[in-house]
């Protein structure tokens, strides 16, 4: 069933961002290695992705209880560790569904069981690449085998002896290096990864505060074989999901957004650095910390954007909140360049390509590159019905597209949002945005 948004005449209000799916997968995973009892996790992701990690979790034998949160939040896990020697073989092929994170993160704890398992995903996951965790968890001994040569899921794991890796990372992605970390925390010897640059680091965070004998030296990370100790997570509000909101307020010519909760950890905040580079009014208010991560409230006003170009160690910091950028890009004033950013085309969707083609076919003067695009500024996008790619951050860029332009935009495939965000639709229902 499609939905139509159409621009409310102000855009006003707070709205409360989800759990981080990023920290919502690790909570799970990594205090179900946890050596020492039981764990809350509070505001949980509510989005299919989390579940997926959850209902994995429970397939190797880790018992998971859910509870409904309060007004607003997330709900609660119980996460009872059963230890790195603890899992048990799954009765059934496991199901990652469209997460990569959950594929890669688990991989490198499927590679080194004693038991066989194997792991697949939907459509849009079965091509994404998995070489990139394949070949160094080959090095480190793993007996892993998938299609095409095994690049791509299903992922078969024989299981095995790990031994530690000393390993320059190709790509600057959090799942490829803490997939390494976690077949790297019962490895045999040190694991040593030099990053390229840096990208989220939740892992580190997470299993430092867990007892994990791991060390930073400048982008290098060196862990120990380690035991996990069980910690609380309260999940911080996504800064991903956050994003969309912020960039409707800047975009909309009578705005004022308040989003509380929002997680913003360095790692993660380059789509604030865009915002102030594009010349948004954006302000940070009661800053705080949550469970180790960095916590803000974010207040977001109508603002004359200006195009810019972003590039190089700052892509890594706003990947995932490229689609929403370009629809910015489309109306602020003067071109936008956005390069280094290839890992663009191996997302949920090639959101190069996706990203380009509904712009177009929305009248935005929009090219596409190798690694990036060019927009022109200055642009009016045009209404129309469009297709969200399967990919839910195009969905939700589209619902966006919808909240500022002057023309209704219909989006064919709206349910795809619930990947990470199940109430996106009835936010912007509050906001005054939704036709039907
Ligand atoms: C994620 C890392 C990023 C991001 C994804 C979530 C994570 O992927 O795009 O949505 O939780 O580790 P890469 O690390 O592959 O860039």
């Amino acid at each position: 069933m499609s939905v139509t948004i159409t621009r409310p005449r102000s855009l006003r209000g707070e709205i409360i961002s989800p759990g981080d799916k990023s920290v919502s997968h690790r909570a799970v995973i990594f205090n179900s290695l946890s050596d020492s009892g039981t764990a809350q996790i509070t505001n949980f992701s509510p989005g299919a992705d989390c579940s997926s990690t959850e209902q994995i979790m429970s397939a190797l034998g880790v018992e998971i209880t859910r509870e409904p949160g309060g007004n607003a939040v997330g709900d609660s896990l119980t996460v009872k560790g059963v230890g790195l020697q603890g899992l048990v073989e799954p009765a059934d092929i496991l199901d990652a569904g469209n997460s990569g994170t959950t594929t890669r993160l688990l991989a490198g704890i499927l590679a080194g069981q004693s038991f066989l398992s194997v792991l697949t995903g939907d459509q849009s996951l079965k091509t994404r690449p998995m070489g990139r965790v394949v070949n160094p968890l080959t090095n480190m001994g793993a007996k892993i085998s998938g299609r095409a040569n095994n690049t791509l899921a299903p992922l078969i794991f024989h299981g095995g002896y790990l031994k530690g890796i000393n390993y320059k990372m190709p790509v600057a992605s959090a799942q490829l290096k803490s997939c390494l970390l976690l077949a790297g925390l019962r490895a045999d010897g040190i694991t040593r990864l030099s990053q390229p640059a840096e990208s989220r680091d939740h892992t580190e965070r997470m299993l430092s505060s867990m007892g994990a004998e791991l060390k930073k030296e400048g982008l290098d990370l060196i862990l120990q074989p380690s035991e996990l100790e069980t910690i609380d997570v309260e999940v911080p509000g996504d800064i991903s999901s956050a994003a969309f909101w912020m960039i409707a307020a800047a975009c909309h010519p009578d705005a004022e957004l308040l989003i509380r909760n929002v997680g913003v950890n360095p790692t993660r905040t380059g789509i604030l650095t865009a915002l102030n580079m594009m010349n948004a009014q954006v302000e940070l208010t009661d800053e705080r910390q949550v469970a180790g991560e960095p916590v803000a409230d974010v207040l977001i006003r109508t603002s004359d954007l200006k195009g810019i170009e972003l590039s190089g160690e700052t892509v890594p910091l706003l990947i995932d909140e490229i689609p929403v950028i370009a629809v910015a890009a489309s109306v602020a004033d003067g071109e936008t360049v956005i390069k280094d950013a290839q890992e663009l085309r191996v997302k949920e969707s090639d959101r190069i390509e996706s990203s380009v083609s509904w712009l177009r076919s929305a009248g935005i003067n929009i090219e596409g590159t190798a690694d990036g695009m060019i927009i022109e500024g200055n642009q009016k996008i045009n209404g129309g019905c469009f297709q969200s790619y399967d990919d839910h951050r195009l969905a939700m860029s589209l619902g966006i597209a919808g909240l500022i332009s002057e023309h209704p935009i219909t989006i064919s495939d709206p349910d795809v949002a619930a990947i990470s965000y199940p109430g996106f639709w009835q936010t912007i229902r509050e906001l005054g945005g939704l036709v039907g």
